[in-house]
C-alpha cells in the first residue's frame, strides 16, 4: 500500500524552509499533498491560488529528487482530518525550526489524532533555514530588503510586486 502523507500549511508565502520540507518527506513518503489551508488565525497576503501557484513555480524552480509524487491542493474550510480521509493519508507531515515551534504545533497533533488517529511526523529544519519564516520574509521584502536567500525567485518576484502594490 503506498504511505501518503498531507504536508499542511498557510505557505503565505512558500519559502526555501518548507521547500526542504517537503524535498525531504518526499524521500520517506510514496505521495505527498502539500496543502494551503486557511488559518482564520492569520490575515494573509496572497489569496490560496496565488499560494498555489507560487508552490507550483517553486517545485518547478528547484526540483524534487526522489520518485514520489507531489500534489499541490488547497483546503479552504472543513478540517484538516477530512482531508486526509479522503485523498488516503495517515500521516501528517510539519517542519519544525525550534521549540516554539513544538509548542504551537503539538496541540494540533493531539487533536488529529484524538479526531481521526491521524498521526503527525515533525521534521526538523536544516539549520540554514532554522531563521527563516514567511513573516520575516514579508517584512522584508515589504522593506525593499533582499529575499533572495530564504525564498525561490518566483517568489521573490511575487513579494517585490506585492510590496510596491502595498505602498499605492
Ligand atoms: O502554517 P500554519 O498557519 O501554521 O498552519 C496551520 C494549519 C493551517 C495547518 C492549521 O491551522 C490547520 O490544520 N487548520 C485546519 C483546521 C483544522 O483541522 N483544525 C483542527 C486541528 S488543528
Amino acid at each position: 500500500m503506498p504511505s501518503i502523507a498531507v504536508y499542511p500549511g498557510s505557505f503565505d508565502p512558500i519559502t526555501l524552509g518548507h521547500l526542504d520540507i517537503i524535498a525531504r518527506a518526499t524521500k520517506v513518503v510514496d505521495e505527498l499533498h502539500v496543502v494551503v489551508v486557511h488559518n482564520p488565525g492569520k490575515t494573509p497576503r496572497f489569496s490560496s491560488a496565488e499560494r498555489v501557484e507560487l508552490i507550483r513555480a517553486s517545485l518547478a524552480e528547484h526540483g524534487i529528487h526522489s520518485n514520489a509524487k507531489v500534489i499541490v491542493d488547497t483546503l479552504d474550510s472543513g478540517l484538516l482530518v477530512n482531508y486526509c480521509r479522503m485523498v488516503g493519508a495517515s500521516v501528517l507531515v510539519k517542519g519544525f525550526r525550534s521549540n516554539v515551534d513544538l509548542d504551537y504545533e503539538l496541540p494540533m497533533a493531539q487533536v488529529n489524532r484524538d479526531l481521526a488517529g491521524v498521526e503527525t511526523i515533525f521534521i526538523p529544519a536544516d539549520p540554514q533555514h532554522g531563521h527563516v519564516s514567511s513573516s520575516l520574509v514579508k517584512q522584508v521584502a515589504d522593506l525593499e530588503g533582499s529575499v533572495t536567500k530564504y525564498v525561490p525567485q518566483a517568489v521573490a518576484r511575487a513579494l517585490a510586486t506585492s510590496a510596491v502594490n502595498r505602498k499605492k
